[in-house]
């Protein structure tokens, strides 16, 4: 039986690290290098400096077949084929910055044997070319560059690298090619082969895609509100039209994480660039600006001014199951209660240390009641399953005045006026002011699915 390649990882951050524990997972040598010496140091002693449903026991089930450096040699030296996962943050111009991409091309040594470089980090179309042309400048043609894109989410990036829709890798070198698919045959998944400029637009579209597919409904949700129609069972029905499908249908207080409202900027800019207006994505970032300040807007209608008004942020982080607050809703909102004089308090289950220093004049509490103890309005900011469990009897009982506004439709309107709440969702009728039609339609929002 032939040996499995050693993998190599380059920038050990999310992508990076949820990368090299899944290859090892798989049975391969993954030696996994980053700049920063305490974060490898960490990693050695079995410490993941993220918070990953599953990644911890999957870096220390695999620790044997782990490795963690911060000598790009290690790397170069053993590994057959080599991924590169550093960051490319924004810049001010919307652009993404290759500059830690590019030093990894400059950072390759010169005596650097036959190897694939597998791109991971979400680069620009146009970026293989520019690898391309730095590698030959080296005199590193030989180096083998596929575009290989990632499609993780946060929360479930295990699962969905383990049981990916597809794996894309473009590249004009078959052997890369045919290297890179070998190492993903145990994912039994669909392989689309490329060109490089193909793949890299392939990622750029699909987050593009789902970022639309977020802003119209919130858009529709918009219009629900204004019409008396329900968003959830619109989306319910839209859903069942395969052309169109179920996921990324749920209205609420919009996107944020550190992808969509980067990759978006990044596709908007790169088309601009070449000159080309790219119209729908101007709406989209819009759409999803607004989002968040309608909230605000929603509790100024049931409470007036905002002024001393204790306001309640039930989920810090941008989506459940993750302490990532990178472009979070709750920065906004929170900062736009603030400025608007109100008392805001704020618990998570997991990102509150995260959140904590990003949210200065925030009163972050480690318990949910006693959080909403004597507040004006609780406002649902992550849909984290254990808020859906919160007896909404009792939390209606200890605020000041009932009012619940759900930014992600989490909870079921009946339920929570049941308990006494004024409740407001996204896009759903409500028997609140301002929706005089939310009483002839109770029972009669949701949409039957029955033929
Ligand atoms: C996203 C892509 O899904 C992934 O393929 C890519 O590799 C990285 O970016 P991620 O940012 O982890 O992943 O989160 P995702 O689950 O896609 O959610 C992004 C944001 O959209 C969250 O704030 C979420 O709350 C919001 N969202 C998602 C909605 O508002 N409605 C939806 O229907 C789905």
């Amino acid at each position: 039986m032939t040996q499995p390649p050693v993998i190599g990882v380059i920038g050990v951050g999310y992508v990076g690290l949820v990368s090299a524990a899944c290859f090892a997972e798989l049975g391969n040598h993954v030696i996994c290098r980053d700049i920063i010496p305490e974060k490898i140091e960490r990693l050695r002693d079995g410490h993941v400096p993220i918070y990953e449903p599953g990644l911890s026991d999957l870096v220390v089930k695999n620790r044997q077949r782990l490795t963690f450096t911060t000598e790009i040699r290690d790397v170069t030296e053993q590994a057959g084929i080599i991924f590169v996962c550093v960051n490319t943050p924004p810049m001010y111009s919307g652009d993404a910055d290759l500059t830690f991409v590019e030093a990894v091309i400059a950072e390759l040594p010169d005596d650097i044997g036959d190897v694939v470089l597998a791109m991971k980090s979400t680069v620009p179309v146009g970026t293989g070319e520019r690898m391309q042309a730095l590698l030959d400048a080296r005199g590193l043609s030989h180096v083998r560059y596929v575009s290989n894109p990632e499609f993780l989410k946060e929360g479930d990036a295990i699962t969905d690298f383990m049981h990916p829709d597809r794996v894309v890798i473009g590249g004009t070198d078959d052997v890369a090619i045919d290297r890179l698919a070998q190492l993903h045959a145990p994912l039994e998944t669909r392989i689309v082969r490329t060109d490089v400029a193909t793949a890299e637009m392939i990622k750029a579209a699909s987050n593009a895609f789902l970022a639309t597919k977020i802003s119209f409904i919130n858009e529709i949700a918009n219009v629900c509100e204004e019409t008396g129609a329900d968003v959830t069972a619109v989306a319910e029905g839209m859903g069942l039209d395969r052309r169109i499908g179920r996921h990324f249908l749920n209205a609420g207080i919009g996107f944020g994480g550190s992808c969509f409202g980067k990759d978006v900027s990044a596709l908007k800019q790169l088309a601009g660039n070449s000159g080309y207006h790219f119209q729908i994505l101007n709406s989209v970032m819009e759409v999803n600006e607004l989002q968040k300040r309608r909230l605000v807007a929603k509790l100024g209608k049931h409470l007036g001014s905002l002024r001393d008004k204790k306001i309640a942020l039930l989920g810090l982080a941008f989506k459940p199951g993750t302490d990532d607050m990178r472009e979070a809703a709750s920065l906004i909102v929170a900062s736009r209660l603030l400025a608007e004089g109100a008392i805001v308090r704020a618990h998570d289950p997991v990102a509150s240390e995260v959140a904590r220093p990003l949210l200065r004049g925030v009163e972050i509490h480690d318990d949910v009641l006693e959080m909403l103890e004597g507040v004006d309005a609780a406002v649902l900011i992550t849909e984290w399953p254990q808020y859906a469990e919160l007896d909404l009897v009792h939390v209606a009982k200890i605020m000041r005045t009932p009012v619940l506004i759900d930014g992600r439709n989490l909870f079921a309107p009946e339920l929570a006026e049941r308990a006494g709440l004024t409740y407001e969702g996204i896009g759903r009728p409500g028997a609140v002011v301002g929706n005089p039609r939310r009483r002839e339609q109770d029972g009669a929002a949701s949409a039957s699915t029955e033929a």
